[in-house]
């Protein structure tokens, strides 16, 4: 396995996330998932709005076989051995009394909430993978979701297994990924000081 290379300064919850694909096929009980929304909750969010939403299906509830079928093939192809999918979702309007205004930031602090759900599922012997490979129109039916909601992406949550679990292909995938030096993604000022590619 390839070694991700952090700063030992950085804080380990952070620097030891990753993404697995390989799933040990048990359910996520109920208390966990909810520690790790309520987590995802405790997220920044511009004016407190709080624009996230969580839909979710613990392992072999009555929701899990549909929340599968929302996946794109290949990613239910190992999802399937996850202990709960979470579909994350936000509002983009910042709604009052006095009317509803587009939330520039709603995708921006549902994904700071999806982090910190990340971070506290590690914390707690779990791991999670993201997913974009999600059928969205689909999705937004089959979950009735408004129009005015936004589906971001699906989470997969659950206890990591062996490599040895998953189909050749998938199992030399199942690896650390690294990172792009922050010197490549950062610059001090403007846009044009940042390095090219
Ligand atoms: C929003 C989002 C969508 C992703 N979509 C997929 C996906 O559809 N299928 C998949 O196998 N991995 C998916 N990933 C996992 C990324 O490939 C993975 O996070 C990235 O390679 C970095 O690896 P790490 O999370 O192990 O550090 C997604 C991750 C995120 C955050």
């Amino acid at each position: 396995m390839t070694e991700r290379t952090a700063d030992p300064r950085i804080v380990p919850l952070i620097a030891d996330r990753w993404s697995p694909r390989s799933f040990d096929g048990t359910a996520l009980p109920a208390d966990d998932l909810a520690l790790m929304l309520e987590a995802a909750t405790l997220a920044p969010s511009a004016y407190n709005y709080q624009p996230w939403r969580f839909l979710y299906s613990i392992h072999g509830d009555a929701n899990w076989d549909l929340f599968l079928s929302l996946l794109v093939p290949f990613n239910a192809s190992w999802a399937k051995d996850a202990g709960a999918l979470v579909f994350v979702i936000s509002d983009t309007m910042m709604r009052s009394p006095k009317g509803a205004n587009p939330n520039h930031v709603h995708s921006f602090d549902t994904g700071a909430a999806w982090a910190m759900l990340a971070l506290q599922a590690l914390a707690m012997g779990y791991h999670t993978h993201g997913m974009a490979g999600v059928d969205y129109a689909k999705a937004q039916i089959e979950l009735d979701v408004p129009e005015d909601f936004r589906i971001e992406a699906a989470v997969a949550i659950g206890r990591k297994d062996s490599p040895e679990r998953l189909p050749e292909g998938l199992r030399e995938r199942e690896v650390i990924s690294a990172r792009n030096p922050v010197a490549h993604v950062s610059a001090a000022g403007k846009f044009g000081n940042l390095p090219t590619a």
